[in-house]
């Protein structure tokens, strides 16, 4: 159930962000880029903007992360509501990963904070942020240019990627439940178990829920639309209703917590893996060739102890 949005942020939290960043530079910053020239570099017809996205408010802001104002300031507010240190929090993601990424997807990427340390840990892995806003595309393409990381920038809906089935070792999303309907998380968390290959990494960020159903005012401290509806979500069911195994959630320094699944082996790869083991074993000195797994297309034996 969502609740009106509350008015916390905008009289105690909204004056102090003001207070601590510098709003009539970043206006003029937003009023010096050409939004339409630069986002239709990413922009793609075919990406419908769900109802719940359209009607998105970003700090009181109409058009949410579609206006240059709120993407411009995204970062410089982030920093400190992402306690004690932004990094510290998203490093929490980077040293859950269990596995050995070749390729990585950063869903509501946004400008990319994420991602680029994702690139930073992975440098040789190809890494995709994908974001429904072209205009935070724009902001992230710009910090990776500036860090200078490859990173391939996609515009897009999470609920649907189109991208091909088994297409990543590890799937990542960093602070996108908490702003959208549970429906669309449970949606999202399908369409992560179908990127997946065997033995990949589903990743989720997100602000701690034991702390938001523990202390009511906290909830009312953000003006999210779906902040209640994340706190009672129950991730690990939902995950595992995706077909996630192996679950496990860890709190971030007591704010925040990131969730971690594995895509199980189905009884159909059992099978596969087996016939490719006695082929292996009859025709070699018995050594297995990740190779000749390849059809199975595991990043698993690649794995961290
Ligand atoms: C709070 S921001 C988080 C951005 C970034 N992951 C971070 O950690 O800073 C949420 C982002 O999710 C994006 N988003 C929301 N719904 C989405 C969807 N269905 N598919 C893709 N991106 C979505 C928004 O455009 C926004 O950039």
């Amino acid at each position: 159930m969502a609740v009106p949005q509350h008015k916390i942020w905008e009289r105690l939290i909204s004056p102090v962000v003001s207070f601590l960043i510098d709003e009539e530079g970043l206006e003029r910053y937003a009023l010096s880029i050409d939004w339409k020239k630069q986002s239709d570099r990413f922009h793609r017809d075919d990406v419908i903007l769900p109802s719940y996205y359209s009607s998105y408010k970003f700090r009181g802001i109409e058009g949410g992360y579609l206006h240059p104002k709120v993407v411009v300031s995204y970062d410089p507010i982030l920093q400190y509501l992402l306690p004690p240190n932004e990094t510290l929090v998203r490093q929490a993601v980077i040293d859950a990963i269990q596995v050995q990424p070749r390729r990585i997807l950063d869903l509501g990427c946004g400008t990319g904070s994420t991602t680029l340390m994702l690139k930073q840990a992975f440098p040789q892995a190809q890494v995709i942020g994908l974001d429904l806003s072209a205009y935070m595309l724009v902001m992230a393409e710009h910090k990776a240019t500036s860090a200078g990381l490859d990173i391939l920038w996609r515009h897009g809906n999470a609920e649907k990627t189109a991208f091909p089935d088994a297409s990543f070792d590890l799937v990542t999303a960093s602070l996108l439940f908490r702003e959208i309907p549970t429906t669309v998380s449970q949606t999202i968390l399908r369409e992560c178990f179908r990127l997946l290959v065997v033995g990949g990494q589903v990743l989720i960020l997100d602000s701690n829920q034991k702390a938001l159903r523990q202390l009511e005012w906290l909830k009312e401290v953000f003006e999210e639309l779906y902040l209640r509806d994340y706190a009672a979500f129950n991730l690990h069911e939902s995950m595992n209703q995706a077909g996630f195994l192996a679950l496990s959630s860890k709190d971030v320094w007591w704010m925040h917590q990131v969730t971690s699944g594995v895509k199980p082996i189905s009884k159909v790869d059992v099978t596969k893996y087996n016939t490719v083991k006695q082929t292996v074993s009859k025709s070699t000195d018995g050594k297995i060739d990740n190779n000749d797994l390849e059809d199975l297309g595991s990043p698993v034996f690649g794995i961290k102890a």
